[in-house]
């Protein structure tokens, strides 16, 4: 049981820290702990086993002792003082270890410390070791850009705390697609649903956030702004910055929910709108290597989608449809050269070609059979691109992004490249991969370090690109 301490501990408290000092007692006088002075105990069964000393100062914590019974280590009873720590205050905390006391280092690398410096022979002849962990920063993130209404929370770029997703498909699956003006009225009804959700998940409230971020493009006009104007009142009520996040940049640090991204890398990205080969050296530093010479993948998933009256969304209609078919429709392979450049409109064109003259020609066509034969022929462009890109650039990490990355069978071909060319392969969650607002709070924890803070006078753009 974790508490503040009593009058009563003040023994077992000295009695515990001699056993690792013997100057504990002068050096730690308990009757008269000032106020910014505090001591987390840990009792069983009412026995003192722990306690961690600290000093509450303005801006940071110090840890001053931290002290497990000899018989009671390694039962993570020290974390379970750390974590209370934390748990109370998001502030810099600092302390001081010896450099041999090695399980003590890790247990704070586990906890996020680093090592920030060293005082060299501080005990006699062994150097005392300096670590710090910053305070959690906390952004919230808000995404409007299409059919989904979502808001999150996420703890230093790469936790999610906290989301909720408000799909709005079954309305707009009957019209075949998303209606613009039915998507911005539906987001302007839903956005404080979808926030008194999230606050409903956490303890946590709009007062801890360090941030707040939106995607201000590309997307549907209408939209984009409903969520930025959104985001704009919430910054001007709470005095939080505002940080405007690119949807692409979202997917593409939606991989940072897996583990930190490392540079330099190479990024796939397959979307609505985008379809590209990017070499990222550093964050938010884009190299285009290739991209589209007409339409994007999911374009093309969602009109090979329509031709075969498949409900929309197109892409998880084909990827279920494929799952029931046979490779039997020819189809041309394209762009099988040398360039990093991608085409779909010829594939795109040969699906609705044969779907129409079969149709002229009164002949059934089967749908399953044509959705993996398209399926097949467009992810393996995609594959061969990627491999080329790798040969090319030598890269050792790849990373894909994009609500197309939420495909199964892509996943399943990329895992196999990955092993082929021994390259580190990151894929977002599913959940992640389909539009979301915990990718555009973690894609603004870069730019939250670079105080890239907007204006109240930023606007929506419906086709900005990236790079
Ligand atoms: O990345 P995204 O949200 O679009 C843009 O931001 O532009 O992704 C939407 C696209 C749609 O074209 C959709 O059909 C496709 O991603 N998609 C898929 C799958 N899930 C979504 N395509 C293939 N297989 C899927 N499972
Ligand atoms: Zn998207």
């Amino acid at each position: 049981m974790i508490s503040s301490y009593q009058l009563k501990d003040i023994k077992d408290i000295i009695d515990l820290g001699l056993e690792l000092n013997p100057k504990f007692k002068e050096l730690f006088n308990i009757s008269k702990l000032p106020k910014y002075e505090n001591i987390i105990v840990y009792r069983e069964k009412n026995k003192l086993i722990g306690f961690l000393h600290y000093l509450n100062n303005i801006d940071y914590i110090e840890i001053i002792n931290l002290i497990v019974l000899k018989e009671k280590r390694n039962k993570n009873i020290a974390s379970f003082l750390i974590n209370n720590l934390l748990k109370n205050f998001n502030k810099k905390i600092v302390l001081e270890v010896r450099e041999s006391n090695i399980s003590a280092i890790n247990l704070y690398k586990k906890f996020n410390f680093s090592t920030i410096s060293i005082r060299k022979n501080y005990y006699g002849n062994e150097s005392g070791i300096v670590m710090e962990r910053n305070k959690d920063i906390y952004i919230l993130g808000i995404e409007s850009s299409c059919d989904e209404t979502s808001v999150s929370i996420v703890k230093n770029g790469n936790t999610d705390i906290a989301t909720t997703v408000l799909t709005q498909i079954d309305t707009h699956v009957n019209y075949g697609g998303v209606v613009p003006e039915i998507a911005s009225r539906m987001h302007t009804e839903n956005f404080t649903l979808v926030l008194e959700d999230l606050f409903n998940k956490t303890t946590l409230e709009l007062e801890d956030m360090d941030a707040i971020a939106v995607t201000y493009a590309p997307g549907l006009l209408g939209s984009l702004l409903v969520g930025l104007e959104f985001a704009k009142t919430l910054s001007f009520v709470y005095k939080k910055p505002l940080i405007k996040v690119h949807h692409i940049a979202g997917h593409i640090y939606s991989n940072n929910l897996n583990e930190p991204m490392e540079f330099p890398l190479l990024a796939l990205i397959v979307s609505g709108g985008h379809t590209e080969l990017v070499l990222m050296e550093d964050d938010y530093k884009f190299n285009v290597l290739g991209s589209t010479l007409d339409d994007a993948i999911g374009e093309v998933y969602d009109k090979v989608a329509k031709v075969l009256d498949l409900s929309y969304p197109g892409g998880p209609s084909i990827e279920k449809c494929a799952l029931e078919g046979n490779d039997t429709y020819k189809l041309p392979i394209v762009m099988n050269n040398d360039e990093l450049n991608f085409s779909f409109s010829g594939l795109k064109s040969a699906v609705i070609n044969l779907v129409h003259n079969e149709k002229q020609k009164e002949n059934t066509i089967n749908k399953n059979d044509l959705a993996i034969s398209f399926q097949k022929a467009a992810i393996d462009q995609l594959i061969r691109k990627t491999r080329l890109a790798i040969e090319k650039t030598d890269s050792k990490r790849l990373i894909i992004a994009g609500g197309v990355s939420a495909n199964k069978f892509l996943r399943a071909e990329m895992e196999k490249l990955a092993e082929e060319k021994n390259i580190k392969l990151s894929i977002p969650e599913v959940k992640y991969c389909t539009d979301n607002a915990t990718m555009i709070a973690a894609a603004a924890y870069p730019l939250f370090f670079k105080k890239e803070f907007s204006n109240y006078n930023i606007n929506a753009e419906s086709s900005k690109r990236l790079y």
